[in-house]
């Protein structure tokens, strides 16, 4: 064959890979509301950056007349791409082709581009469009879930590792999606369970779509097993963008340093009548982050699970920030099982990547209640007090308001080795709150009192003078200092810029053992 031939053949090759599953499966990806894997790809990275690898991979299975069955790609397109300029791996299972099942060799391709990854030290998007394990491929299959998995766990910590669930995401096949550091999901088009409705139902006899079980709401709001949710894929990659714009490479780089051409000195004097003056009274902590930060831009994460706190990224001149803060407005900010664990698993990902980590807070409490005893509440909230006590990164704490009891230790107090602590002048640190002090160590003076109520009132106002305001503990040096709600922003920025140079070790030890 001559040489003009074989370019022409390779052509041809090349052209039949492009048309995956073919015209008809295509056609009824397209009808069921969802892109290609190819068209995901594209609309996700930069015009013509992408290189697929593997492409001509296939199946070696004989079984089930597998044989005389061609898998183009073998059902997951693979490679590398730029977004914004910046080198990412990703791969992206293809539905069209065998419903996008796993087996021996699209598995080993999975694997291929994530070991590149890690070599080159760059983020790999996972877009999981599949019907699970290749069933006519048995053990290798499974084989292949668990290189993957490994494979996930060998990168946590190392580069950052995002889901994209653009379809089903059944069986074990959900669990490497759980082992990355972020999951998207599309109302509508993703769907995670390990069983399905049909086996539910015939084990239990729930009854329950499969939208309902494991749809992107479910996951976002319920679970707490998503990160992302969004009505179109369109708005999914967009969404993906924003977020790598936050995070680094790998954890030996620093996040992007990006202009900033919002006032470092600017002052927000709305923040200083934020706090009403009604301790019992909330206002939305989101108000306040934006207020703070560059431009007012914050990218919250699970927005819809454990509203109780609210965590996500922002820059402060021009640097990422990952943010923590009480949200007074649901069940008044107080900590409960849900909140411990995302805040804990937030504040990992940023101490792995190199991310400073501002915490807001205004906390009356770990959350009373059989439920919260009984669900772990000690062993999830010790997640918390973990997390902060072993980031290394810069630390820094704003106490707004409330301050009480353990939950003023666990968010990222002085004595959990946070590097500064602010306070507004409308904090109240104490081992709780008024009420509740003055009718434990007054009870006796209450009861014998001629006016008890007066008695009460008395007490209560007794300790809240003592205790409630930011200065006893100022005292003590449990807070640096006592700031004017307004200066938030540049005392952050300078605050930050002192702490670039932090080094802090640990002792060595092969891992820790957080309580899980
Ligand atoms: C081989 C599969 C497949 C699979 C789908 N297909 N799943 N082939 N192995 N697991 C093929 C179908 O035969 C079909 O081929 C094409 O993909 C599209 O599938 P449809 O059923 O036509 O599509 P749809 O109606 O949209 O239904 C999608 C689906 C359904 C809900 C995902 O296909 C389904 O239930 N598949 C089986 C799911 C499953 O039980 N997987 C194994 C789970 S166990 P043609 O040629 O007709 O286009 C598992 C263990 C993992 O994954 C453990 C890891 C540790």
């Amino acid at each position: 064959m001559s040489t003009q031939r074989k370019i022409a053949d390779l052509q041809a090759r090349k052209r039949s890979l492009l048309s995956g599953g073919g015209r008809d499966r295509i056609d009824k990806q397209h009808k069921s509301g969802k892109l290609t894997a190819r068209e995901r790809i594209e609309k996700l990275v930069d015009a013509n950056s992408f290189v697929e690898l593997d492409g001509f991979v296939s199946h070696r299975c004989t079984d089930f007349g597998m044989d005389k069955e061609t898998a183009p790609a073998d059902g997951v397109i693979t490679g590398y791409a730029t977004i914004d300029n910046r080198p990412v791996y990703l791969y992206s299972q293809d539905f069209t082709v065998r419903g996008g099942s796993l087996g021996e060799m699209h598995a080993k391709k999975i694997a291929k581009v994530m070991d590149m990854a890690m070599k080159m030290g760059c983020p790999i998007i996972c877009i999981n469009d599949s019907g699970g394990a290749r069933i006519q491929e048995g053990i290798d299959s499974l084989s292949g879930y668990g290189e993957i998995f490994y494979r996930n766990t060998m990168a946590s910590g190392v580069i950052p590792q995002i889901s994209v669930i653009l379809g089903p995401c059944a069986g074990g096949a959900v669990y490497s999606p759980a082992l990355t550091d972020f999951i998207f999901m599309v109302d509508n088009i993703s769907k995670m369970f390990i069983t399905g409705p049909q086996v539910v139902q015939a084990a239990t006899g729930e009854a329950v779509t499969d939208e309902q079980l494991g749809g992107a709401l479910t996951h976002n709001q319920t679970s707490g097993v998503a990160h992302f949710k969004y009505t179109s894929e369109d708005e999914c990659f967009a969404g993906i963008r924003s977020l790598l714009s936050y995070i680094p490479q790998n954890n030996l780089e620093d996040t992007l340093l990006y202009t900033c051409s919002d006032d470092l000195n600017r002052l927000s004097p709305e923040l200083n009548a934020i706090i009403p003056d009604n301790a019992n009274k909330s206002y939305d902590v989101r108000d306040v982050i934006e207020k703070i930060v560059d431009h007012g831009e914050f990218l919250e994460i699970q927005s819809l699970f454990a509203r109780n706190i609210v965590i996500g990224f922002a820059r402060l001149n021009g640097k990422s920030i990952g943010i923590i803060a009480n949200q007074p407005k649901v069940k008044a900010g107080a900590l409960d099982i849900d909140a411990s664990d995302k805040a804990a698993r937030f504040i990992r990902f940023c101490d792995c990547f190199n991310i400073p980590i501002v915490t807001l807070t205004d906390v009356p409490a770990f959350l009373p209640g059989v439920n919260q005893e009984h669900g772990g509440i000690i062993r999830h909230g010790a997640k918390l007090l973990y997390a902060y006590s072993e980031a290394t990164v810069p630390k820094i704490n704003v106490i707004l308001r409330k301050a009480y009891g353990g939950a003023y230790i666990a968010m990222s107090s002085k004595h959990l080795g946070t590097d500064l602590v602010f306070a507004w002048p409308t904090a109240e640190i104490a081992v709780m709150g008024p009420e509740g002090a003055a009718n434990i160590i007054f009870r006796k003076e209450i009861e014998k009192a001629e006016d008890p109520i007066g008695k009460r009132q008395e007490v209560i106002k007794e300790y809240r003078d003592r205790f409630t305001n930011p200065y006893t503990a100022a005292q003590r040096g449990y807070i640096d200092d006592v700031i004017k709600p307004e200066s938030t922003r540049p005392r952050l920025i300078s605050a930050l810029e002192m702490l670039q140079s932090k080094r802090e070790n640990r002792p060595p030890k092969k891992h820790g053992n957080i309580p899980l």
